[in-house]
């Protein structure tokens, strides 16, 4: 089936801002929709977005990038074939002509990319899951979701990013997202009785004002007590340290401790972290700039728990070889639009998978209701889902979009669970 005709316009993400959405129209008539989501807490080796600068929102503005879609990438696509995701990825890129996706924008390559992605699905009458497996088993990702928003997300006022829990006790993702729920109220409700509760960070998570960042997971632990469940067991804790942001040249300033610690302080801080309180899973744990930190952590803990690389190997395939080469990490943290086409995000997607890493799909904290990550995560069986919290419908359609597929009439799909975490401490 060949593309007739490919749109762009501008729309709204969850922060208020603006920008990229596709449309892509077959010749049957059938179409397909992306929506490029956006990053507060980039690594610097990401696909680049296209902003117009000056005034108007903050720069924010993207008709630079609809213009490019509508001068150049919409003639270049119309008449090829829709389910060629490589070629017409190829096409997109060569259009670009650079090694970051600067001239056209990453924003407009991801909305291009998963717009033919969902056109070719419905092309041919099938969820986009369904289209991806390809017929394979696939399962239900295993969901991390956040119960704290901190660092860039919420003004900064805890240095770490992400306090999550992960229901590791669940049998099935509507349970994971009952035990979260529960999980999600309890830490509420602790937090208000005590006074630290100041609102919701960009992804839904509670906005602390906690004075140490243990303070955070003590409050964790306690919030999956409360709700019922049992600590590592049942309901164990998942950190993103997002450490590229409060640390450079192998030097990191928390703020919240007013403490500044080298490379190793912070390793050793972390895997004191690791034996106290019931982690499972910690992402970007030093910086991306501090691959020796990298390699020194992962070889730390990297057999009890998941160790996940976002800024340093921002869903790339040769950085995910490049780092299983060193020992550094043992998960992949895949954001489509980090790579900036679904063709390089599979690619780094399967490079984790034959290297034994684990993979975790991730939104941005900038999201919108576009539902295709649910889909990528479960079509190409990635195991686990991130993409923030438990509150506001940018996080709650994706969640509401995995119980649809697991509930789906007559062939109810099953649940990656527990056994999708790397490390061995599967909680
Ligand atoms: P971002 O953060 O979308 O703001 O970059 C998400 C993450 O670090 O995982
Ligand atoms: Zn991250």
């Amino acid at each position: 089936m060949k593309i007739r005709e490919v749109h762009a316009r501008r729309v709204w993400d969850s922060r208020g801002r603006p920008t990229v959405e596709v449309e892509v129209i077959n010749e049957d008539g059938t179409t397909g929709c992306g929506i490029a989501p956006a990053g507060a807490s980039r690594g610097t080796r990401e696909a680049v977005e296209l902003r117009d600068g000056g005034q108007r929102f903050k720069g924010l503005d993207v008709q630079a990038a609809l213009r490019g879609i509508e001068h150049e990438i919409a003639p270049a696509l119309a008449g090829q074939e829709v389910t060629n995701q490589s070629g017409i990825d190829a096409t997109l890129i060569a259009l670009d002509g650079t090694p970051n996706k600067a001239r056209l924008g990453g924003n407009a390559l991801t909305a291009t990319s998963l717009a033919v992605l969902s056109a070719a699905a419905a092309h041919a009458r099938l969820p986009l899951w369904q289209y991806l497996a390809g017929g394979r088993p696939v399962a239900l990702p295993l969901p991390q979701i956040q119960i704290f928003g901190g660092g860039a997300h919420a003004g900064r006022r805890v240095d770490v990013q992400d306090f999550m829990v992960i229901a590791a006790g669940a049998a099935t993702f509507a349970q994971a997202l009952e035990m979260t729920a529960e999980v999600y109220r309890a830490a509420g409700e602790l937090m208000a009785a005590r006074g630290p509760l100041s609102g919701v960070a960009d992804e839904g998570g509670w906005w602390p004002s906690f004075s140490r960042n243990e303070e955070a997971l003590d409050t964790l632990v306690a919030a999956i007590e409360k709700a019922g469940f049992i600590p590592g067991d049942e309901v164990a804790i998942a950190l993103d340290i997002a450490a590229s942001e409060f640390g450079q040249g192998g030097r990191y300033r928390l703020a919240l401790e007013n403490e500044e610690l080298d490379s190793d302080a912070l390793c050793e801080r972390l895997v004191g972290w690791v034996d106290r309180y019931p982690i499972v899973s910690i992402e970007d744990p030093l910086a991306e700039d501090d691959e020796a930190g990298l390699v020194a952590f992962t070889r730390a803990v990297g057999h009890r728990i998941q160790v996940v690389g976002d800024d340093y190997l921002v869903t790339n395939a040769a950085r995910v070889h490049a780092a299983a080469a060193l020992g550094a990490c043992n998960t992949v943290l895949i954001k489509p639009n980090q790579a900036g086409t679904v063709t390089e995000t599979l690619a780094a997607l399967e490079a984790a998978q034959s290297l034994g890493y684990a993979t975790i799909v991730s939104a941005r904290s900038g999201e919108t209701e576009d539902v295709a990550i649910v889909h990528l995560a479960t079509g190409w069986n990635a195991g686990q889902l991130k993409v923030g919290s438990f509150a506001r419908s940018e996080r709650m359609a994706k969640w509401n979009e995995g119980v649809r597929i697991e509930t789906r009439p007559h062939a109810p799909v099953r649940f990656a669970g527990r056994a999708a975490l790397a490390g061995g401490r599967k909680a």
